[in-house]
């Protein structure tokens, strides 16, 4: 039998960049050789997609400043389509990319124009999960439980701020949370505690998107999160809870620190475990989501669960909280994968069968 091919997309432009190496080292590492040939294909920070020829031994080796020069450095810059002739033909491709030119439907568009499958969501289910506030809006069709938000232009802000900080003070109060509607990993989002804390919060998340998400902070919140996988009829796997060592899981204490604490299984009754698979299938299917995704939540103090948001490519190294999920409901990190890779020729093989025309 021949091997699948399959091409490993990582790095990116985004802030994600260094997260989504150490994801594609971890996955590379547990694809089984013996059926997948793996072509690694590395995304510089400014958007050039290349192959240098070590790629794959410095990120087995995990050599990942060394792989990064050489992604500067090399001159072989892969034609930007994946069925060019310096790329072989490939069976699937999984796009190892977090955050925006990755996550956010723009890669997923390009490989539905080159007619390749690829692991997760389609361009639709991308893009809606990376704007907390179209997101918020599907969640809120499909009755899942939100914390009270408001959206605001940057345009609106800066002609009329009076007027956007009085709607915030009467609809969310304080503290309440600002963010730019479509980054990740903490960036831009700050909390704030009163008029002079939100006005600083809202002019630095308008650095960041022309689009501002305010949401009411829940206080002492618990962080829940649960892993979703299929795609029409998807499963959810035990809930996990992260402790955040900071003040609240922001990029300091994702990324610099290793403060944060991964509890997994979540300590919950199990009611509360089946209430948050539900809600997280219902989640996923709310934004058209194909086959992963890790749902956060919030658990206020007095029980209450609100759906915070939806990742579609979430952090995959062994030792994040999608893959532990799964370990712990029974499905190994290898395993995984290949069910990950099934699942994305599973829905190729489906949109295939559409009729183009009427006849
Ligand atoms: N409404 C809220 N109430 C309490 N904490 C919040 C709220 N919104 C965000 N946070 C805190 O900020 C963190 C990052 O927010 P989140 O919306 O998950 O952004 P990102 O997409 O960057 O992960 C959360 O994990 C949580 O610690
Ligand atoms: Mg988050």
């Amino acid at each position: 039998m021949r091997r699948i091919r399959i091409g490993v997309l990582f790095g990116g432009r985004s802030g994600e960049h260094e997260v989504s190496l150490m994801s594609a080292r971890s996955i590379i590492g547990a694809l089984d050789p013996k059926r997948y040939e793996v072509i690694p294909i590395g995304i510089t920070r400014d958007g050039v997609w290349k192959r240098p020829n070590n790629a794959l031994e410095l990120l087995q080796q995990g050599q990942l400043d060394a792989l990064q020069e050489s992604l500067t450095t090399s001159q072989t810059a892969v034609a930007l389509d994946p069925k060019a002739k310096d790329v072989p033909p490939l069976d699937v491709v999984f796009p190892v990319l977090h955050g925006p030119y990755g996550e956010d439907g723009t890669v997923q568009g390009f490989l539905e124009l080159a007619n390749l499958p690829y692991v997760g969501s389609g361009v639709l289910g991308s893009a809606v999960s990376m704007d907390k506030s179209i997101m918020r809006r599907l969640f809120a069709e499909a009755g899942l439980p939100l914390v009270p938000w408001r959206s605001s232009l940057r345009s609106r802000w800066q002609q009329d701020p009076e007027s956007v900080l009085t709607a915030i003070e009467e609809q969310l109060g304080y503290p309440c949370f600002v963010k730019p509607a479509n980054l990740g990993s903490s960036v831009g989002i700050s909390r704030a505690r009163s008029r002079h804390e939100l006005e600083a919060a809202l002019t630095t998340a308008a650095q960041y998107d022309r689009k501002l998400v305010v949401e009411r902070g829940v206080v002492n919140a618990r962080e829940i999160e649960v892993s979703v996988l299929g795609n029409d009829e998807p499963q959810a796997s035990l809930a996990g809870e992260i402790r955040p060592g900071g003040e609240f899981y922001d990029y300091a204490t994702k990324y610099l620190e290793d403060s944060s604490e991964l509890l997994v299984p979540a300590p919950l009754s199990p009611e509360q475990q089946e209430q948050f698979q539900q809600l997280a299938v219902g989640a996923f299917q709310a934004v058209d989501a194909c086959g992963m995704a890790r749902v956060d939540f919030f658990l206020a103090e007095d029980g209450t669960i609100f759906v915070n948001e939806i990742n579609t490519i979430p952090g995959f190294t062994r030792i994040s909280m999608y893959p532990k999920l799964w370990e712990a409901s029974g499905v190994a990190y290898g395993q995984l994968l290949d069910r990950l890779i099934e699942l994305a020729v599973e829905r190729h093989e489906d949109k295939a069968k559409n009729k183009a025309t009427r006849i």
